[in-house]
């Protein structure tokens, strides 16, 4: 009973947008593209439309949501004591990929903040989201639309693989651009810090805004983060957020190096019989084509625009080709390979190799 139609994504239908929008004001969930990963919405102002994100998901209430809107003007719905920092952040980086915290309107339904004092609110800038938004006339709360400890959907099937028969609709505006989720920065702690690197680079951000902090490193084994008030912030980053369906690991390293101990270790399990993928680059391929291996190629290394674009989608590939082992190369951690870095670690359980 799910529907799935298809919408411009440059020049949504307008139609199309207020179906959509006349669901979300009757308290329906919708699935739509964001730049970042598609989002499961529904109205942000409406307790019980919310709870329904939570069932359709299999997500604990303890994890917050997104509140996204489509006007800067609109932070006075959902936020209170609004800093200058994040009317100039929004005005640089809206609409797109950062996510900013803030002290919540006391008016924002619990179930959207986990009970949290902050609100986390973000203008997304894909056209359908945008249209969305506005004709609903409403912030919606959303989160990316995978089943809870999956990896994000970046295109409309990745949705209906995790949620067909739980949602009443997906609009299909085909694969997101960036296919990383946003960038969530803090700006309710004494320094502003970055919760979850994302689609918008620390050093974007850095050129604005010197003081931020880089995100918390994550260490192998779940052991990411002695700190509980940390995990207690943004409970959605703890490592165990994504459970591989099939057992992962991170390769270290870089160059020639890397690539000669990752090809030792498909050799390695495939002589004790397993069926091995691996998640590379173009350069990589030469290595790996008569391996025996099942490879996904996400792009050039040195573009971790494409990488990131591609990621998501391939972590899902291999996942249903069948093999019974991922191995993952590593990436530089520049720009958007510090998302890449850590979507690469939750998607592995933080299993890094050699350990
Ligand atoms: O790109 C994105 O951000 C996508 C698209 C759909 O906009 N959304 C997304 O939502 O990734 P979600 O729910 O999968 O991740 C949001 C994260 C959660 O891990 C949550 O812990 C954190 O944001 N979060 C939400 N409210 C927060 C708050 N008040 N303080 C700290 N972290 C918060
Ligand atoms: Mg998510």
């Amino acid at each position: 009973q799910t529907e799935v139609i298809q919408i411009d994504p440059i020049r949504p239908d307008p139609a199309i947008i207020a179906r959509a929008a006349e669901l979300l004001r009757s308290g329906e969930l919708v699935v739509f593209p964001t730049e970042t990963v598609y989002g499961l919405g529904a109205n942000a102002l409406q307790a019980d439309a919310v709870e329904k994100i939570f069932a359709a998901k299999g997500r604990p209430y303890s994890d917050p949501l997104i509140a996204h809107i489509a006007d800067e003007h609109d932070l006075e719905q959902v936020a209170i004591d609004i800093p200058p920092i994040a009317r100039d952040l929004a005005r640089t980086f809206w609409p797109g990929p950062l996510t900013l915290i803030l002290p919540a309107d006391p008016h924002i339904p619990r179930m959207v903040t986990a009970g949290l004092a902050t609100v986390a609110v973000r203008m997304p800038r894909h056209p359908v989201a945008l249209a969305l938004i506005r004709a609903a006339g409403l912030p919606i709360a959303a989160p990316s639309a995978n089943r809870f400890m999956h990896v994000s959907p970046t295109t409309a099937q990745h949705v209906l693989s995790d949620l067909s028969g739980r949602v009443p609709l997906i609009l299909d505006g085909g694969p997101c651009a960036v296919g990383v989720e946003s960038t969530i920065l803090d700006l309710c702690s004494d320094v502003p810090t970055i919760l979850r690197p994302g689609g918008i680079s620390l050093e974007a951000l850095r050129a604005q805004l010197p003081a931020v902090q880089a995100p918390v490193r994550r260490v192998p084994n779940g052991e990411d983060s002695h700190d509980e008030q940390q995990a207690q912030k943004s409970p959605g980053q703890m490592l165990i957020h994504y459970a591989p369906a099939v057992p992962s690991f991170l390769i270290e390293g870089s160059g020639a190096t890397m690539r000669a101990t990752m090809l030792a270790e498909v050799q390695r399990r495939q002589a004790q019989g397993e069926r091995v993928g691996v998640l590379i680059a173009d350069e990589d391929l030469a290595t790996f084509q008569q391996s025996g291996a099942q490879i996904y190629t996400l792009g050039r290394a040195d573009e971790p625009e494409q990488i990131a674009t591609h990621l998501f989608a391939g972590l899902r590939i291999l996942e249903e080709s069948g093999v019974q082992v991922i191995l993952c190369r590593s990436f530089s951690e520049q720009g958007l390979g510090l998302a890449i870095r850590d979507r690469l670690l939750k998607a592995t359980g933080g299993k890094i190799f050699p350990a």
